[in-house]
């Protein structure tokens, strides 16, 4: 599969899913698939979530909680890759105050209106989202304090080049702090190709060794696998394939 074609699946699958949750509840990064673990009620402490749009906790399709481990500071900047209907943006905005900035990136048009729509019930004035991909993203060099993603680097087709993007927007001494389904061991390359899979948050993403290894060839140092949740579903479902965990990560740049 080309890296556009994964795009293209991807941005498909969420805006379907944009679109479609006037009425429905997301149940997990993964949707209908039991497969990765996530169940995006639980991710959350219940008290961070008062007070924000229904909208916003509804569309919620992480695979954990990137903010809290975040360490966030007021008056920082902080960019979230793949923001999707800007959960983290919001809970990120509150901790960094109005002195800070919240930058949302997501390339799917739908999921940006749904993110602006609940920016505009917040009142949410820290926060701006742009449309880019978190390959070449939108965003300066050296201005970024903290880094977060949630449940989209396993998307992304080129990891080695989200990895560069995120080491260079940040400023020297920033932080990563990111949630993202990972495995033990590698999909097949037949598996890989199912692109509705891919997108669904399952078999794009790569080994935990790999991944930080990308992390580190990137630049970044203090890389720690903070927790592993194991999803058992998928391989107990089908013996032979690898273990995939929701992880949480962080790192510097030096
Ligand atoms: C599983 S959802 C997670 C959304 C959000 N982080 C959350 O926790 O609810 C993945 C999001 O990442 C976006 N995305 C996936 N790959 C991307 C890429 N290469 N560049 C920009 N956005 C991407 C999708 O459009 C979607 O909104």
């Amino acid at each position: 599969m080309s890296n556009q074609a994964v795009h293209e699946a991807v941005r498909e699958h969420y805006g379907a899913i944009a679109r479609s949750l006037d009425t429905a509840q997301a149940t997990s990064c993964c949707g209908d698939t039991p497969s990765c673990g996530c169940n995006s009620s639980s991710l959350y402490n219940v008290e961070m979530l008062e007070g924000l749009p229904v909208d916003a906790t509804n569309l919620s399709l992480g695979c954990g909680d990137p903010v809290t481990i975040a360490s966030l500071k007021p008056g920082e900047t902080v960019l979230d890759l793949g923001s999707g209907g800007g959960i983290d943006c919001f809970l990120a905005a509150r901790r960094v105050g109005e002195t800070g900035h919240i930058i949302g990136v997501d390339m799917t048009p739908d999921m940006l209106a749904k993110a602006n729509a609940n920016k505009h019930k917040m009142g949410a004035r820290n926060v701006e989202f742009r449309q880019g991909q978190i390959e070449a993203l939108p965003v300066e060099d050296n201005t970024v304090d903290v880094v977060m993603s949630n449940c989209v680097i396993n998307l992304s087709p080129d990891k080695a080049a989200v990895f560069r993007e995120a080491y260079r927007v940040l400023r020297p001494g920033g932080r990563v702090s990111i949630s993202d389904i990972v495995t033990e061991g590698e999909f097949s390359p037949e598996l890989r190709a199912q692109v509705d899979k891919w997108a669904e948050c399952v078999t794009g993403a790569i080994d935990v060794e790999q991944y930080t290894g990308l992390m580190r060839q990137a630049g970044f140092v203090d890389i720690q696998v903070v927790d592993k949740v194991t999803a058992d579903d998928l391989a107990a479902a089908q013996p032979g394939l690898p273990r995939v965990y929701s992880a949480r990560v962080t790192a510097r740049k030096p």
